[in-house]
């Protein structure tokens, strides 16, 4: 399994590059199973979980050709003939986010077989919404030996109110009512900008959607939807973890192809930090505003504190002067870092949902242990301001989200390899 080696103690400064969302890319590739029409997505991340996604299509009878030459970064995907509609287990297993073609599978072909996702390292991550809301729609749903079966003749439009804001849940089922009979009204949705890339991806093969990015989304079903040429929106998340490793680095770091309209709680947080930000059009500037000052957080759904920062934030709180609290709000076990932070010597308690940090704690090296993608993410920063050479085992949970992550830290001044196995292959 590969490591990093990361030696701390340098301030990152230049520009830093932000790749395509993982997490717009994969339900805009589960999209392409609702038309037998040629699908193009551009600016596609390099990531695990897109070439999982890949196998998923690949294995359901789809033509998926996925590039990365420097100018591109595209997947072409032709869903003409789904000769096996099973999202198989193995594959499953892997990536959670499979589930993101249910809802696409049976409005396409009527029927559905899609292993159950099993929980994961920050929680038992259900998809009971999405099931409750796939049988308001008319499917009747059975369980086979760990497979949920789906089936239909035709989804039929529905009102539905999710129950607790879901992202997938409303990717999903948003992509089913795209081809259901007859208007579906969705309220209490998710209003990520994933959410709203996927509409718009959806819009331009035919869909007809009004809401997306609000909280409330209006579907008329039509009988058919076409192909479509996309961009996927920059990855917020790649873009907030850089500009905290700038933060936590005391540099300058300019990071660019981003969106700078999707980080405003991000940014406004590492203002009350004391750091200094410069925002622009697609880029954002972040330069040290000398001591980091506590500040608490508490992470809530799009657009406040994203769940998906709290970790790299936390490494951030053990360098700032004072007490931070932060607390998690999304997931029942998203502070897996914490007693890696504490290794490192950071000095952190939990209580329930909240962690308090009491700073500012100097880090040392150590081996640590990855758990999952952002407390991966969390160890790299911490790594970075720590004395002396930190080793991170199991960095493939960080393969699965971000791009050439220890290249571009490389760029920018970052002292960090890559360690294959001693006996293993590359
Ligand atoms: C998406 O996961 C993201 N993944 C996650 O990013 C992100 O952390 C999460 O949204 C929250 O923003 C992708 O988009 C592929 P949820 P998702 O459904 O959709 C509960 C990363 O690091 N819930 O919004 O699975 C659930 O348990 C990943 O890139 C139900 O109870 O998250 C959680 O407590 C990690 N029943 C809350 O809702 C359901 O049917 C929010 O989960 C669905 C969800």
């Amino acid at each position: 399994m590969d490591k990093f080696v990361v030696r701390g103690g340098n301030p990152l400064l230049g520009t830093i590059k932000v790749s395509g969302a993982k997490n717009s890319a994969l339900p805009c590739m589960a999209a392409a199973i609702l038309t037998e029409d040629e699908v193009i997505l551009e600016n596609i991340p390099q990531v695990r979980d897109i070439e999982t996604e890949r196998k998923l299509l690949t294995s359901m009878g789809a033509e998926v050709e996925l590039g990365y030459g420097r100018a591109q970064h595209r997947t072409h995907i032709k869903c003409a003939i789904l000769s096996d509609p099973v999202a198989k287990y193995e594959i499953v297993k892997t990536m959670r986010a499979s589930s993101l073609v249910l809802g696409p599978l049976i409005a396409r072909t009527g029927i559905a077989r899609v292993a159950m996702p099993g929980g994961c390292a920050i929680g038992g991550r259900p998809i009971d919404l999405h099931i409750k809301g796939l049988e308001a729609m008319g499917a009747t749903i059975v369980y086979d030996h760990g497979y949920l079966e789906a089936r239909t003749d035709r989804l039929k439009g529905a009102h539905i109110v999710f129950d607790k804001i879901t992202v997938t849940g409303t990717e999903d089922l948003l992509m089913a009512a795209t081809l259901a009979e007859g208007e579906s009204l969705f309220e209490n949705c998710a209003r990520e900008p994933e959410v709203t890339d996927l509409a718009a991806l959806l819009t331009a093969m035919g869909a007809k959607i009004e809401g997306a990015g609000t909280g409330t989304i209006r579907v008329q079903g039509v009988s058919k939807l076409h192909g479509a040429r996309h961009r996927i929106n920059p990855d917020r998340i790649e873009a907030g973890t850089f500009l905290i490793a700038g933060a936590i680095t005391g540099g300058d770091l300019n990071v660019d192809c981003c969106e700078p309209k999707h980080l405003g709680a991000l940014i406004s947080k590492l203002e009350q930090c004391g750091v200094k930000i410069d925002v622009g059009t697609d880029h954002v500037r972040v330069r040290s505003g000398g001591e980091l000052k506590a500040s608490d957080i508490t992470t809530e759904e799009y657009p406040g504190f994203p769940t998906d920062m709290q970790a790299q934030y936390m490494a951030l709180a053990t360098q700032a002067e004072g007490t931070s609290t932060v607390t998690e709000n999304i997931f029942e076990n998203r502070f897996m870092h914490v007693q890696e932070l504490i290794r490192m010597g950071a000095n952190i308690t939990i209580s329930g949902r909240t962690a308090t940090v009491r700073g500012k704690t100097p880090l040392q090296s150590a081996a640590v242990m990855c758990s999952d993608l952002r407390a991966s993410a969390s160890l790299v920063l911490a790594a970075l301001v720590a004395d002396g050479e930190t080793i991170l085992d199991r960095v493939y949970h960080l393969d699965r989200g971000y791009e050439h992550f220890e290249e571009k830290l490389r760029g920018v001044g970052a002292q960090i390899r890559r360690m294959g196995d001693v006996f293993g292959k590359k």
